[in-house]
């Protein structure tokens, strides 16, 4: 089967760099590019963080663009205690890039990879959305140049870092709103499915074996999230593992058949004192919504082990 061209919007950090190691690897997709946005942390770092990821991983081909600097409309709240100052849990490359971003903003370069395309394709939106909306903002006809916004946020009723958000939305719950309005096909992978997607210390562990160093970078990365992540998948009060939201995400693209998902009407909460960044899933159908509006394919679980598998076996190939 021909790989699956995607475009890669991410805030890297911890969870994003498992997920690159995966997506700029695996021969069920072609990577056109990445673009970096704050998130997590800072965009300079962000981007740092990016571009020497793709360095490591013998991805110097891709191009990568720089996005925005604040979300749309208020001061970035990042996620320094969970990634650390640096954003990988103070790992540090063995070689820096010299690469550089390409010269347009990220948006731009978006809608100029998308107009290159004979048809729609994907956009794998790992961090706060505020880059995609202002695509769309800028460049309308960008909505019929996208198939999918495969997006890792959301959720029905649970919450990260507050009870009932997640961070990719808290961050920026303007954008997230804007992007839902739009109708465009947005798959959902919520924090109730990302949850189900942990990795086990003993799986971490076992990619000492691949000795390759982007197999060490994993180990070292989520050895810092395993502390920095209080609440991670406990069940009987004991870790089980850590949840790499991100590369759960990728892996929906590469093998939706994993998944269990069903289409929904959402909304995103964006002024609430309680309740920001809240996503609203109608899974009861309460507001009975024309199927028109349920654009929104909302990503419940995961089979853990086969995408465990799936990623181990193409971080083993580096
Ligand atoms: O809630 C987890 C998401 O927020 C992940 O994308 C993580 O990298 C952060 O951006
Ligand atoms: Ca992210």
């Amino acid at each position: 089967m021909n790989p699956i061209k995607v475009l890669i919007d991410c805030d890297t950090g911890i969870d994003d760099i498992v997920a690159l190691s995966y997506a700029l690897k695996t021969p069920d997709l072609e990577v056109l590019g990445v673009t970096t946005v704050c998130g997590n942390l800072p965009t300079d770092i962000t981007t740092y963080n990016t571009l020497n990821a793709l360095h490591l991983m013998g991805r110097d081909d891709i191009p990568l663009a720089r996005g925005a600097d604040r979300p749309l409309e208020r001061p970035l709240q990042d996620a320094a205690y969970i990634h650390g100052s640096n954003g990988l849990g103070g790992y540090e490359f063995p070689e820096k890039t010299s690469k550089t971003p390409v010269d347009q903003p990220a948006w731009e370069f978006l809608h100029a990879k998308l107009c290159e395309q004979s048809e729609p394709i994907d956009i794998l939106a790992l961090a706060p959305l505020t880059n995609i909306a202002l695509l769309l903002q800028k460049h309308p006809d960008a909505l019929a140049r996208i198939r999918r916004i495969v997006f890792m946020g959301g959720s029905l009723r649970t919450g990260n870092p507050t009870p009932v958000a997640t961070f990719n939305v808290l961050a920026d719950p303007e954008a997230a709103k804007y992007m839902i309005a739009t109708k465009v096909p947005f798959v959902m992978c919520s924090l109730d499915c990302t949850r189900g997607s942990y990795l086990t210390f003993e799986e971490l562990e076992s990619t000492r074996q691949f000795q390759n160093p982007v197999a060490d970078m994993v180990r070292q990365v989520t050895g810092f999230y395993i502390t920095s992540t209080k609440k991670e998948n406990t069940v009987d009060g004991k870790k089980k593992g850590i949840d790499i939201h991100d590369l759960c995400t990728v892996m929906y693209v590469t093998h939706p058949e994993l998944f269990e998902g069903e289409s929904y009407f959402a909304d995103v909460e964006t002024k609430g004192e309680l309740t920001t960044g809240f996503t609203l899933v109608d899974y009861e159908d309460n507001l009975r919504k024309p199927a028109e509006d349920k654009t929104v394919y909302f990503l419940k679980k995961v089979d853990r082990e086969a995408y465990v598998r799936y990623f181990l076996d193409t971080l083993a190939t580096y």
